[in-house]
């Protein structure tokens, strides 16, 4: 596109008061994102030279929220309308800027759709993005002339009968030359059934100046969707859900069903992925070529390699699987965690902040925490590092190819040299050298002829 500066508009001002909650409305979340936050992504992606957000209600809260991005903070002290909203920010809007009007309560616009209204636009003074829908009550109404050219919006409560039948109607997402923007805005008045300053009527002013009004339609409706309450949130999700679950499924993974998949934040994968039922991918996570996550995990910032295998209800949060691994059923990565190539974590294994080798096994019932592992070592059931004190966090190294016996506790620090084997149930508090067993536990005694106590 031509040069010109692009001027983003995201009006954030409104209460919210039927979300009824603490939080003002535009924070509550999509996909654990603020709506507000997709909507300054989406303008960031646009290149936009500004952001401005115009912000009433619970200025402090968004402010920190959103300290991440570079907006333009603009408050609108009364909310007058979404005409009083756009005259705030006037005194940022340059002549030749494009100014880019959003809604921080309207997260789903995409940026193609948004492309696609800047490039109808084109060199008219004014493009407006409508919408046609079966039920258009509560919208404004989109007049067009004989020859159909947009002549003006009509607000609902000012609309008579006959203009209540028109379906095309106003998303409130617009674009408009700076220079002709600010002129109209200035020319608002408030003589209409709400009283208040309408952003629509700059589009009677452009068409009376004799400007050719164009417009651009989105995809899906849900584009164009607010959301005023917790209904409408939870449909806002799910449509957003969808529609990543859509990207996934085309970027070559399997959903056993796409809409029991939540993605909050990003998820990278390579070909043949398969994704079993109610998983929930938080964060920044990559699933590499093949991987299979079956049903009931969540993964959290995590890395996984190809042809690894997360098996059901597992829980991986900051861990880094290995390709061809195995994790699960139930088992439990905590941060810092690493399997090396092949390793397998089995059901009721917990593991922080340890590094498997390459092939090591811990199949069932251990807490692995602060260790490292060696390559082809197994760690019997029910084997515990004691690495906390109480007060500080000690390592355990195991070595390669050692053998853990059983429920053994490994008080750490402590080290179980290579190929070295622990005995079942052993409490090993000194370190072990390299193929030595180490056996801490009490020697078995039996003792003949013993009697049971029999009831009295
Ligand atoms: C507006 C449009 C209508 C369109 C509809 C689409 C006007 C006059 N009407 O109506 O044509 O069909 O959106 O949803 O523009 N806001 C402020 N400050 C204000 C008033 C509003 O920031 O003083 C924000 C609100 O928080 C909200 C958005 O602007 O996010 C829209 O305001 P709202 O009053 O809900 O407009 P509608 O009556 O829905
Ligand atoms: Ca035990």
């Amino acid at each position: 596109m031509t040069q010109f500066n692009l001027n983003v508009v995201i009006l954030a001002a409104g209460k919210g008061t039927r979300m009824r909650s603490n939080l003002p409305k535009v924070l509550h979340p999509v996909a654990h994102k603020p709506m507000v936050a997709h909507v300054i992504e989406t303008a960031q992606r646009l290149g936009a030279a500004k952001t401005q957000l115009i912000y009433g209600h619970g200025g402090d809260l968004l402010q920190e929220r959103l300290a991440n991005y570079a907006v333009q903070w603009v408050e609108q002290a009364e909310q007058l309308g979404t005409g009083h909203a756009v005259q705030q920010s006037i005194p940022h809007i340059d002549d030749n800027d494009q100014v880019l009007i959003l809604y921080g309560d309207v997260p789903l616009t995409r940026q193609e759709t948004l492309e696609a209204l800047l490039q109808a636009k084109g060199d008219s003074a004014l493009a407006l993005l409508t919408v046609t829908l079966p039920d258009p009550t509560g919208y404004g109404r989109i007049q067009r002339n004989v020859e159909n050219r947009v002549t003006g919006i009509v607000e609902h409560k000012d609309a008579s009968a006959e203009q209540h039948k028109i379906c095309e109607v106003n998303t409130g997402i617009m674009v408009a030359n700076g220079k002709a923007i600010k002129r109209w805005l200035q020319a608002l008045d408030n003589n209409n059934a709400q009283g208040e300053y309408y952003l629509t009527d700059v589009v009677a002013m452009a068409a009376a100046e004799g400007v050719d009004i164009k417009t651009a339609q989105p995809a899906t409706i849900a584009e164009v969707e607010g959301a005023n309450n917790r209904v409408q949130l939870a449909a806002l999700e799910r449509a957003f859900q969808l529609r990543q679950a859509e990207e996934l499924m085309l970027n070559g993974a399997t959903l056993m069903d796409p809409a029991r998949i939540d993605v909050r934040g990003q998820v990278d994968i390579g070909n043949d992925v398969v994704i079993d039922v109610n998983v929930v991918f938080e964060g920044k996570v990559s699933l590499g070529e093949g991987v299979v996550i079956e049903p009931n995990c969540v993964i959290r910032n995590s890395t996984i390699g190809n042809g690894a295998r997360i098996k059901a209800n597992s829980i991986l949060e900051n861990a880094v699987v290995g390709e061809q691994a195995q994790v699960g059923p139930f088992a439990r990565l905590r941060p810092g965690t690493e399997l090396n190539k092949g390793a397998a974590v089995g059901n009721f294994v917990e593991v922080k902040g340890s590094i498997l080798g390459e092939g090591a096994k811990a199949g069932h019932l251990s807490y692995i925490g602060d260790a490292v592992v060696g390559a082809g070592a197994n760690i019997g059931a029910g084997t515990i590092t004691c690495n906390y004190d109480g007060v500080n966090k000690h390592q355990t190294i195991i070595g390669e190819g050692a053998f853990i016996g059983s429920n053994s506790s490994l008080v750490a620090p402590v080290t179980i040299g290579n190929r070295a084997t622990t005995g079942a149930g052993s409490v090993v508090t000194a370190s072990v050298p390299d193929d030595t067993l180490a056996v801490g536990r009490a020697k078995q005694r039996n003792i003949e002829g013993w009697k049971r106590p029999v009831k009295k």
